[in-house]
């Protein structure tokens, strides 16, 4: 097979060479009569639309029955796109398995963890590990490469949908064996199984692979072995990445030209995949993002974009599926306020995205998502919806000469890890109350309040270039990691680190010797004893600010540690609450409790200016706006919900996005 290079963009049907930014959405004309898709096609030119992914839920209309198949309709849609000049993103179609194959197969359904059958109705009701499923969906993949691999509007496959967003973990005895043979891969010996999983707790000693599990119900009120836990968050998201290598796999033997993709799901609380390590296996990553409703829903974009951003390795990314509007699976569904469509699309461009996609391109009349907005609403072109897609259609166009450009590096970081994310917030430890994502994001609101940019990046990756680096809640750090986090800092950088850090090997066995183990001589420091607070509880600390959530006891065990706050009510009164170590040039900084944005916000700043890494905005915009950079362009999104005066700024800048966003170009 030949070698292909990664990182591929969409391979556009005309003008190859000509810069320009993606915008479309899933568009699922199997939902309407046919009249419909010439409606599609005009109003797609009306608002600008340039590409479509295509057939995501497909399956069952171009296969409907195990031998049959039924490509007139997906061949006339196709053409008509192609027609139109409009890109296709096509799908692999095998997201959602029809009845006919359920009813035939019904091994291929998931198990939950209670031995319960996830039944189909939904969607993504497939085992990842389902040797049957496998070989049916990569015939409709073969299929649909055979057919479509030349057609001409073909610019990309787009794998699956959602790899995980709801099959993540399946318990199944299929699930079983592919996890055994995982641990036999991971760990070679039953020996090394035993001493990884500290089976000697609990008489829990393994004789045999064969007598391995998933971590299935355990008896009421107890805890399944945590690494036996952990191993299956890994094992879950390795077997889903199977999934998406055998189906890009297959693309490649009969399209080596045409891009690969599938749709990650970083937003919110997602966690079960591990994009950092799946972002690798494609040539171009893609991304779907929904706003999440509440004070830091913006940010959370943000920081979303970032991360995304920065697992593309600074090369443009897609944004595969974000909302117009409403969606329809929050309790309750609020309509996107006036300028915020163009606001929320624009942020995922200022971090690098070329691509602006919705779900979907016309509202569904009927089934589960009839209620969630879409570029041509309920109510037809004759909308405020349908005109802000428009508009930002021409607000995409003029913007062109952004795409390609990088993202242009920040001075700080924040790394992110799955596997201290994962490992945190498992059961059975000193409180059930930590939220790795929430702690992260709350030091990117921070930063975004000084209005210094801060890169989110995998722990994983390069980080060494930052010159300051936030490791929130990275409880998860095996040698290797300690070893990079010191040498850094003996190279003059400056890290930053929190309450339940370096508390773990990456078997979840715990650092001895005083918390936080694999840190402790980094940060001159040592705690005997956490002390994390009940829901109700607050302590105070001397600079101001209140903390939840998490105390430490902490000792200073060195000279060159300097105690910055201390706690000044609770059980640690006195003692410090955050500390800093000074190595030549560099630094280690420990915080100790849950501030929050409004505590984090001053200590950051005190940090961040001991670090020598200043803001970027002048004071009256710090915290209004956020600044992010690509190439020539300078993106300032507006953080509040009225008009700013950006003049501060000055250049020849242009308001994109009324209220909401404005370019500054050098
Ligand atoms: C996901 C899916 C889409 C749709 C949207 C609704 O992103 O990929 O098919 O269900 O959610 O928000």
């Amino acid at each position: 097979m030949p070698q292909h290079p990664r990182h591929r963009w969409l391979r556009w049907p005309s003008e190859p060479g000509r810069p320009r930014l993606a915008f479309g959405a899933d568009y699922n004309p199997e939902q309407w009569p046919r009249e419909v898709w010439r409606e599609d096609m005009r109003a797609m030119k009306t608002a600008g639309v340039n590409i479509v992914s295509l057939a995501i839920f497909s399956w069952a209309r171009i296969q409907p029955r195990a031998a049959a198949w039924d490509f007139a309709w997906l061949d006339e849609v196709m053409d008509l796109l192609h027609g139109h000049g409009i890109a296709a993103d096509l799908a692999t179609a095998t997201a959602s398995p029809p009845p006919w194959l359920t009813a035939a197969h019904p091994e291929i359904l998931p198990v939950d963890r209670d031995g319960r059958t996830v039944w189909p109705g939904a969607r993504q009701h497939w085992r990842p590990t389902s040797p049957v499923f496998r070989a049916h969906a990569l015939e409709l993949v073969a299929a649909l490469a055979e057919r479509y691999g030349t057609h001409p509007a073909l610019a990309a496959w787009h794998v699956n949908n959602e790899l995980g967003c709801h099959n993540v973990y399946d318990y199944s005895d299929d699930a079983a064996r592919a996890f055994r043979l995982w641990l036999r891969r991971r760990y070679g010996t039953i020996g090394a199984l035993n001493h990884a999983w500290a089976t000697t707790f609990w008489s829990q000693t393994y004789g045999d692979w064969e007598q391995v599990l998933p971590p299935r119900r355990p008896a009421p009120g107890s805890y399944p072995n945590p690494t036996q836990q952990l191993d299956f968050k890994r094992f879950s998201s390795d077997a889903l990445r199977e999934h998406l290598r055998a189906e890009r796999d297959l693309l490649r033997q009969y399209t080596p030209d045409i891009p690969v993709t599938t749709n990650f799901l970083l937003m919110g609380d997602t966690r079960g995949m591990h994009y950092a390590e799946w972002a690798a296996e494609l040539d171009f990553v893609a991304n779907d993002h929904y706003v999440i409703p509440g004070p830091q829903g913006l940010d959370e974009l943000s920081f979303s974009a970032n991360l995304v951003g920065n697992l593309a390795g600074g090369r443009p990314w897609y944004l595969m599926e974000h909302s117009t509007s409403a969606v329809n699976w929050q309790p309750v569904n609020k309509a996107k306020a006036p300028g915020e469509l163009a606001r929320d699309s624009l942020t995922h461009v200022a971090h690098g995205a070329d691509a602006v996609c919705f779900f979907q391109w016309r509202q569904s009349a009927g089934g589960a998502e009839k209620y969630h907005s879409a570029m041509i609403p309920h109510a037809g072109e004759d909308s405020d919806v349908f005109r802000a897609v428009t508009e930002l259609g021409a607000t995409l166009r003029d913007l062109a000469p952004v795409a390609g450009t990088p993202r242009e590096p920040a001075r700080a970081a924040i790394l992110f890890d799955w596997e201290s994310w994962w490992a945190s917030e498992q059961d059975s430890h000193p409180s059930d109350r930590v939220r790795y994502r929430r702690e992260a994001l709350d030091w990117y609101t921070a930063f975004l309040n000084l209005g210094i940019r801060a890169d989110v990046v995998p722990a994983h990756g390069a980080w060494e270039r930052y010159e300051l680096v936030v490791a929130p809640i990275l409880y998860m750090v095996p040698r290797p990691l300690a070893d990079r986090l010191e040498a850094f800092v003996d190279a003059g950088g400056h890290l930053v680190t929190t309450y339940f850090s370096g508390i773990v090997d990456e078997h979840e066995h715990v650092w001895l010797g005083g918390y936080p183990g694999a840190l402790r001589d980094l940060l001159g420091l040592r705690i005997e004893e956490f002390g994390p607070l009940l829901d109700d509880e607050r302590v105070a600390l001397d600079d101001g600010s209140t903390g939840t959530l998490w105390t430490d006891r902490i000792d200073v065990v060195d000279p060159a540690t300097e105690v910055l706050v201390r706690y000044t009510t609770g059980e640690q009164a006195g003692r410090p609450a955050v500390t800093r170590r000074a190595l030549g040039p560099g630094s280690a900084a420990y915080v100790s409790t849950r501030l929050g944005p409004a505590g984090l916000t001053p200590l950051l700043a005190t940090l961040a200016a001991r670090a020598g890494v200043p803001s970027e905005l002048p004071a009256a915009l710090r915290g209004a706006v956020e600044l992010a950079v690509r190439g020539a362009h300078r993106f300032l999104i507006n953080r509040t919900d009225r008009p700013l005066d950006v003049s501060a700024l000055a250049g020849p800048g242009r308001v994109l996005a009324p209220r909401a966003v404005m370019v500054v170009t050098s």
